[in-house]
């Protein structure tokens, strides 16, 4: 076990996706708070390299935000870290206009993301998994808690172990992969978070039957991608819908998702949070862009021009077991319309389920008793996106995700990040001052 000696950092944030690449730039942009430097950070990231769910980085898959909504601008449109600043790095400003499209391709964004992180290499530990967080108490009995020690692993080798200490934590861990009840993942079977990687292994010449499971937008792109890239293949589509339905992105609906919709959610009586989400859930799940479904209906249509029917839609239906055997693979299909199941044989299932909300209790472990809960046993946050704890505690700990219940629709997405980066670090960096003066105090006693 190789022991690396622990450091304090203002800041420590777990993953470093999107939500904690937009942190890192805000908390450059913020300097330090007068009189104590700048604030110190450190992330550590499981992937050996950036990457943005590069699974689903398909094609011709569009972005569902505006290009205005990366990572800075709502905050700092004057920012180097723009997507624009990007575009004109690299030569494509012109041609980006003469396209007229606010939506980029995601593999687009991709490498204005990539871009964007080679600026922050030096504050990010790649190939890093943090396994364990455990409390720092003062030294004195009574003394609250004023950090975190992290614990943290490198994934090619768990034996090089080591810890960090850190004064705030910013968990930043993402989406879980969601599956059908007793679906275990394999070659066969797959979630649609693995989808490019295993469907790359395979000779899609050769495959003649895929199932892909869902009606949401991971769904019908892959759906469009099997039917495109595997040419001999049937694709049934096993939606528990009677067909796609659109994703809202017009003018007032998309107003949910705007910096001020965080307040009136946050600040709302629980009644008007549940009708956000009653009236407003079709802007984000179980919904497709009107393009992708357009484009998937014309490829239905041209083959039954051609008597051919390569793209199987499987309407009112759920998918509700599976059987491996070798490189066998049968589906149960149980049909909503006829309460009657049947069974496929599919040569791969493309689970595209959905995801669950951040995983934040494995994360914490025993210090999970810390953080207050509201009466339907969800954390309780503040306003700034900082868990409340009992006060024995003075370390914070932020959450940029797992914050649906409380800061409302856009907590997992990228519409709000660069407001919400900004809010955490402006948090952090107030918090800093009075916890500089906590240790000089210290000092001054020792
Ligand atoms: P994200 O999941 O991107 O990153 C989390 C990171 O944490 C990962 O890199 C992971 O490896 C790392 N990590 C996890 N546990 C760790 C640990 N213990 N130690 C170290 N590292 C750890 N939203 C939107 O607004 N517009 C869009 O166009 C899209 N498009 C889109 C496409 C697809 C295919 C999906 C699945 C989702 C979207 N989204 C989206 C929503 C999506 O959640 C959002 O775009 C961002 O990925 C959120 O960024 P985060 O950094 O919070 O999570
Ligand atoms: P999602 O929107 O949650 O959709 C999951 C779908 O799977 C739902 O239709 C769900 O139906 C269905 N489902 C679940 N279990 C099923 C079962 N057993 N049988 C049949 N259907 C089942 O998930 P997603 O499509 O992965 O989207 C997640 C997020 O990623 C969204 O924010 C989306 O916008 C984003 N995304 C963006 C892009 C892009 O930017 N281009 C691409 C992909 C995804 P029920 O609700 O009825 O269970």
């Amino acid at each position: 076990m190789v022991t690396h000696e622990p450091s304090v950092y203002d800041v420590v944030g777990i993953g470093f996706g999107p939500s904690n690449l937009s942190l890192a730039i805000a908390l450059e942009d913020l300097g330090g708070f007068v009189g104590a430097g700048p604030v110190t950070a450190k992330f550590f990231e499981r992937q050996s390299e950036f990457g943005w769910h590069k699974n689903m980085l398909l094609p011709s898959a569009k972005m569902q935000v505006s290009f205005l909504k990366d990572l800075v601008t709502f905050r700092n449109p004057y920012s180097r870290y723009s997507f624009v600043s990007y575009l004109h790095s690299v030569d494509r400003l012109t041609q980006f206009v003469n396209n007229c499209d606010f939506f980029p391709t995601r593999q687009e964004f991709h490498k204005y993301l990539e871009w964007v992180a080679s600026y922050f290499t030096d504050k990010v530990s790649y190939g890093t998994e943090v396994t364990a967080i455990t409390p720092l108490q003062g030294e004195y009995p009574g003394e609250p808690i004023d950090g975190w020690r992290v614990h943290v692993s490198s994934v090619d080798n768990p034996a090089d172990s080591y810890y960090v200490d850190a004064r705030n934590l910013v968990l930043a861990t993402g989406l879980v992969p969601k599956m059908p009840e007793n679906f275990v993942r394999d070659d066969h079977v797959w979630h649609s978070s693995e989808f490019l990687g295993k469907f790359q292994r395979c000779d899609a010449s050769k495959l003649s039957h895929i199932a892909v499971v869902g009606a949401g937008q991971s769904a019908a792109e892959i759906a469009r991608h099997c039917y495109d890239y595997a040419p001999n293949a049937t694709v049934s589509v096993i939606i528990p819908s009677y067909g796609y339905s659109i994703a809202d992105s017009t003018p007032f609906a998309n107003q949910v998702f705007d910096p001020e919709a965080v307040d009136a959610y946050y600040y709302g009586e629980q009644q008007a949070k549940n009708d956000i989400w009653k009236y407003h859930k079709n802007t984000n799940y179980g919904v497709v862009d009107d393009e992708v479904i357009r484009s998937l209906y014309q490829r239905k249509y041209d083959d039954e021009v051609r008597g051919v029917e390569r793209l199987q839609f499987i309407e009112l239906s759920r998918v509700t077991g599976v059987k491996r055997s070798g490189d066998d693979t049968r589906i149960t299909v149980y049909s909503l319309a006829s309460d009657q199941y049947r069974e496929l044989d599919v040569d791969a299932i493309v689970c595209a389920t959905g995801y669950e909300s951040m995983n934040i209790g494995a994360m914490f472990g025993d210090i999970d008793g810390y953080f207050k809960r509201d009466s339907q046993d969800r954390y309780r946050l503040e306003r700034d996106y900082r868990l409340i704890t009992s006060e024995t505690v003075q370390a914070g700990v932020y959450l940029q995700g797992g914050t649906e219940h409380s800061h409302g629709l856009s907590s997992s997405l990228l519409s709000n990040m660069a407001t919400r980066s900004g809010e955490i670090a402006q948090s952090i960096s107030e918090n800093r001052f009075y916890a500089v003066t906590r240790e000089l105090m210290k000092v001054g006693r020792g």
